[in-house]
């Protein structure tokens, strides 16, 4: 099977976050589904203006760059108020410009995240699902992963408590790595480019 290196956006920079915790139980169990996950951080990106198009700032371009040079993204995300929370947005919005220079383009993406909620961060990752879709990322559908945290559910050291959760996880990862495989394999001696 090939071996993806796949980049990480957490959507939290919260100091105690339950995202962060889940992220790290993805990057440990990956390597079981030829995966390899490293987090491509978002906390130091300024906020997106558009008067950056001109001369882009040096922390938008290195995660820009970063965002075209791993194969593949998953992005892991909070819900805030029924939606994706502003420091995400703002990396999403830092990756897609300057017009004509989108590092999300033809990037296959899959989408994921944790919430004390019952219905465990849907609302946003839907609104997610647009976005990524709105810059021309093919999104895994299915399995859809929203996975409703508790204390201890997930470790610091990114240890899964639940054998259930931790079947998914790694279910969802093997499925995540069929979607990039089909997205990234030549079409008739043709691959997808950037745009
Ligand atoms: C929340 N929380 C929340 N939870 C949810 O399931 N749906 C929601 O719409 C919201 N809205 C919301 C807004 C704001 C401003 C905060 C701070 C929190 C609770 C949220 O799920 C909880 O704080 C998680 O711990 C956030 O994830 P991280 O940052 O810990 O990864």
């Amino acid at each position: 099977m090939t071996i993806h290196n796949v980049g990480l956006i957490v959507g939290s920079i919260s100091s105690t976050s339950i995202n962060r915790r889940l992220a790290r139980a993805l990057i440990a169990l990956a390597p079981q589904t030829d995966l390899l996950l490293t987090e491509i951080p978002i906390r130091d990106l300024p906020i997106y203006s558009a008067d950056h198009d001109a001369a882009i700032p040096e922390e938008a371009a290195e995660f820009k760059r970063a965002i075209v040079d791993y194969d593949a993204i998953i992005v892991v995300t909070p819900e805030y108020n029924r939606s994706v929370p502003g420091v995400l947005k703002n990396a999403l919005d830092t990756a897609s410009r300057p017009w004509g220079d989108n590092s999300f383009a033809d990037k296959p993406s899959a989408v994921i995240g944790t919430s004390m909620g019952a219905i465990g961060t849907a609302v946003a990752q839907q609104q997610l699902r647009g976005i990524l879709s709105f810059l021309a990322s093919p999104v895994l559908p299915q399995p859809e992963a929203y996975v409703q945290s508790y204390d201890d559910l997930f470790t610091d050291d990114g240890q899964v408590t639940d054998s259930r959760t931790r079947e998914f996880l790694i279910s969802w990862l093997t499925a995540a790595h069929a979607h990039f495989d089909k997205t990234l394999r030549p079409v008739h001696g043709f691959t997808l480019t950037q745009s």
